[in-house]
């Protein structure tokens, strides 16, 4: 087992490099072709993380929509449904968020050491929560992950969690769609935020394949020494 998964970070930009609007509804960047598309990514992988940004504003379930890929799962004797991960420092997450309600799979929550204790207590039986040390590491959140048999996790956002992934250098795979239009709106959230890049002009990014979903752009690249 490696000292941590292979790591795909999964988002739909706008041309601008928005990630949403500054709205409080939830904006649609892809199709619905797009999203079956990324089900069908998720479905090849062992875990699903997104930070807790995300799980507040979005309430995602991040279930297989497919019935049809989930037994195919099942058939391989694997869980239904990833692993769900998300990242916390304030642990300011809500029992009640579908991260937690939906779905038979284990969910994880890593968290500064200080604030294990209080989370646990308040998520109780709904998630297990991991201390990941002070400040929280992210590559020793990986290695925990690979401890527990995680060996392809999907990173479907946000911004400030795909800016952690990238600067850290701990991200194997970038799959960014494009979508048609602009956002313009200094309000709203960056696909990455500033930061030091280890993929600098001087190393950039491999672009494996570029692949058209209607109006849509996938962009698939492979960073640094990408592992199969
Ligand atoms: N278009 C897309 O593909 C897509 C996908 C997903 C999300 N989004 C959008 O992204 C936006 C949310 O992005 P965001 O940047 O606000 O949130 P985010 O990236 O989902 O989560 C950031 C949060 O993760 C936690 N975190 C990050 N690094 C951490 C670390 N090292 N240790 C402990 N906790 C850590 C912190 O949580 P605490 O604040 O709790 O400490 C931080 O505030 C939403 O608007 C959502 O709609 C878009």
């Amino acid at each position: 087992m490696s000292d941590r998964p292979y790591t795909l970070l999964s988002c739909a930009m706008s041309a601008d490099g928005y990630i949403d609007d500054a709205s409080p509804e939830r904006l649609r960047l892809s199709s619905a072709a797009d999203f079956d598309r990324v089900d069908g990514v998720r479905a090849t992988c062992d875990a699903i993380l997104v930070g807790a940004g995300t799980v507040r504003r979005d309430d995602p379930k991040l279930l297989l929509r497919s019935p049809a890929r989930r037994e195919r799962r099942i058939a391989r004797g694997l869980p239904g449904d990833l692993t769900k991960v998300t990242l916390t420092w304030s642990g300011d997450l809500d029992p009640g968020s579908r991260f937690f309600t939906t779905g038979e799979s284990p969910k994880l929550v890593y968290t500064g050491s200080g604030s294990v204790a209080a989370l646990a207590d308040r998520l109780g039986d709904r998630a297990e929560v991991v201390d990941a040390g002070d400040p929280v590491s992210l590559p020793g959140v990986l290695a925990d992950l690979a401890g527990r048999g995680v060996r392809r996790l999907i990173v479907e956002g946000g911004g400030g969690i795909h800016t952690r992934f990238l600067t850290e250098g701990l991200a194997d795979e970038l799959q960014l769609v494009v979508a048609p239009f602009f956002i313009g709106d200094p309000a709203a959230p960056r696909f990455s935020g500033p930061g030091v890049y280890p993929q600098s002009p001087a190393r950039p990014m491999r672009l494996d394949s570029v692949t058209r979903i209607g109006d849509l752009a996938l962009l698939r690249y492979l960073i640094g020494g990408a592992r199969g």
